[in-house]
Parts: C-alpha cells; structure tokens; sequence
C-alpha cells in the first residue's frame, strides 16, 4: 500500500502545498526532494512533482510522480570527490615548486659551509676536541645537501639521460648498491626475472633510484628482517614490463594508504625519512611513461607494482620544472 511508503502526514502536506499558490500552481506541486522508504527499510531520496485531479470543480484525487534521486546523488558526489582531487593534486604541484625553489637557494650557501668546514678540518688536525665538531658541522650539512639534492630530483619534468639496458642487471646494481648496508645482513632477497625481457630504454640513473627506495622502504618496513621478493615479467601483449617489489612488513594501514605518494610524507623518524621517496619515484615512472601502484594482501605485507613500456615515449631532454633560475 502506499501509505507504507509514503508517509501520510508527508501526503497530507503535499496535498496542502499543492492548494496553495506557494509551491507552484493551484493545484500541482513543482518537484520537491523528499525520501521514501523501501520494503527492506532502506530510504531512498526521491523528487516528487504531483498534481490534483479535478472534476466539475470537484477534488476527485492525485496523482505523483516520483524520481528515484540515488543515480543522480552518486554522480553529484563522485563529482565533488573529482574535484577535491584536482585540487589536491593541483597543491601537491605547488608544494613540490615552492620546495624545489627553496632548495635550489639554498644549495649555493650550503656548499660554502661545507667548503669552510672543510678547511677548518685542514687546520684542526692535531685538536681532536674541536676535530670532532667540525666533523659533526660537515656530516651534518652532507645531510641537508641530500636533501636539497633530492628535492631538485623531485622539481626535475622530464628524463634525463637515456639509454639502452636489461632489466635484470639495472636490478642487480641496485641490489650490490643497498646489501652493502649493514641494514640489509638479515634481508633475504628472491629474484625471479623473466629471461624473455627485451633491452629497455630510460634514464638508468632515475630508475635505480626507484627501485633502491623501494628496496629501502621494504627493509625498513620489516625492520631488517625477512624476505625481499623481486618479480618481472614480459607482456608482450601491452609491450610492457610488469616489476614487483614484495615484502612482509606490516602493510600500509588504510588511513595511510592514499598519503604515501605524498610530498613529504614519511613515517619514519627525522634523520631517517625525508617522505620524498616515493614521490620522486612517482614522478620518475610517470616520465617514463609506466606506473606505480601498491597492493597490500590480507596475507600481510605489501607489494609495489610499477609497469614499464619496453619503449619509452619521452624525448632526453633535460629541463627543470623551477623555471626562472638558471644553473
Ligand atoms: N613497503 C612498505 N611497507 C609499509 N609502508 C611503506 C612501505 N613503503 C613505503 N611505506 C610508507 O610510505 C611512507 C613514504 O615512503 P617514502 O616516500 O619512500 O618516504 P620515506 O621512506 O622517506 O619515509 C613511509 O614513511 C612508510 O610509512
Ligand atoms: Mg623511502
């Protein structure tokens, strides 16, 4: 029956607005935003645009139309989502150019405090006391030089120098590059690499720096012990490689799941994050036409999953975002 959706003190009220000249003509009612509710209880917004039917002057009945506003709702707000993210994105862009503007001013003056700490180092050979400061001056400053460097890897649009490589020993230089560390004596490390993956083309140097902040990330996650796993595999069909980086640390909690790209964004102490790895990487992949994913399994830990096209469509030329500064 209609009453047991249409609640009858609502019908009454529409009946009374549709007398009135308030809401549309005598006699109908202009679309109006109300919900029902359905058998199983669930309440569904609707519009309800209605009229009376009249006979010899005589209020005979009514008759409604209803409009169920759920498709409607959905596309509203997927459109509202869209447009946080353009606008979020858009103040990643502008975080990443003030940063990169920052850091391109600062590396002049910090190469001078290394250069005198330097010399001070020189001349304070034979007093260790002031010796170890100064140390502490230069170690100090090499770390803030890391920073800066790695923020103007992160302002840079475009690949740098290409060339022609096997996957699998770009991989392999990685790995002798990070197991060195004492970091990685507990880290196991499994390889399954496609032997049919033909020669690929991009720049050696950004690659090798996504794949060791991924390998970094993946021994921090387990704290330095476990298995790293590395899977690669042609696609000949989408004329791609498919990498993936596995690991079994705990996995990345959901409220963080969509930061970790972020500029910045780090959950490790001060000295040992700076948050930009992934953003970096990020940006590498992008420019070399691939793309860079994560899954995280009810199994536990997590997989990084970047996908290459076996030719890269960007062009070699250098050029940095920040524009208006030279060097
Ligand atoms: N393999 C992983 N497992 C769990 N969390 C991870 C993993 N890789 C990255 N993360 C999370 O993403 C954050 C950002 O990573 P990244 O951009 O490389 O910056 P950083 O390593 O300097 O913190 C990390 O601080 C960490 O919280
Ligand atoms: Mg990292």
């Amino acid at each position: 029956h209609l009453s047991t959706f249409y609640d009858i003190d609502t019908a009454k009220e529409n009946m009374e607005k549709m007398r009135s000249d308030q809401h549309g003509p005598v006699g109908k009612l202009n679309p109006t935003t109300m919900s029902i509710r359905t058998k199983s209880g669930e309440e569904v917004p609707v519009s309800l645009s209605a009229s009376i039917i009249r006979s010899e002057g005589k209020e005979i009945g009514s008759v409604g139309a209803f409009t169920d506003l759920r498709e409607i709702f959905k596309m509203r707000r997927e459109l509202e989502e869209a447009h946080l993210q353009l606008v979020q994105s858009d103040k990643i862009a502008s975080v990443g150019r003030m940063a990169a503007g920052v850091a391109h001013e600062i590396n002049n003056p910090l190469a001078g405090v290394l250069i005198y700490a330097e010399l001070l180092q020189e001349n304070l050979k034979d007093r260790p006391e002031q010796l170890a400061d100064v140390q502490e001056i230069i170690k100090q400053t090499l770390r803030c030089k890391k920073i800066v460097s790695e923020l103007l890897e992160f302002s840079r649009q475009s690949i740098g120098k290409e060339s022609s490589f096997e996957l699998e020993k770009l991989i392999d230089s990685c790995l002798s590059l990070v197991t060195k560390q004492a970091t990685f004596q507990d880290i196991n490390i499994v390889k399954e690499i496609d032997p049919h993956i033909p020669a690929m083309v991009g720049d050696m140097g950004q690659l090798q720096q996504v794949f060791i902040n991924l390998f970094i990330n993946a021994s921090d996650a387990m704290e330095g012990f476990g298995e790293i796993k590395i899977k690669a595999l042609y696609r000949p069909e989408k004329s791609s490689v498919v990498i993936g980086v596995s690991d079994q640390g705990p996995g990345i909690p959901e409220e963080m799941q969509d930061k970790i790209f972020d500029i910045f964004y780090t959950t490790k102490p001060v000295g040992k994050g700076t948050g930009l790895g992934l953003s970096i990487s990020q940006n590498i992949i992008n420019l070399h036409g691939g793309s860079i994913r994560f899954e995280c399994p009810p199994t536990g830990g997590t997989t990084f999953i970047i996908e290459l096209p076996i030719e890269s469509t960007e062009g070699g030329v250098e050029e940095p975002l920040f524009i208006g500064l030279d060097e």
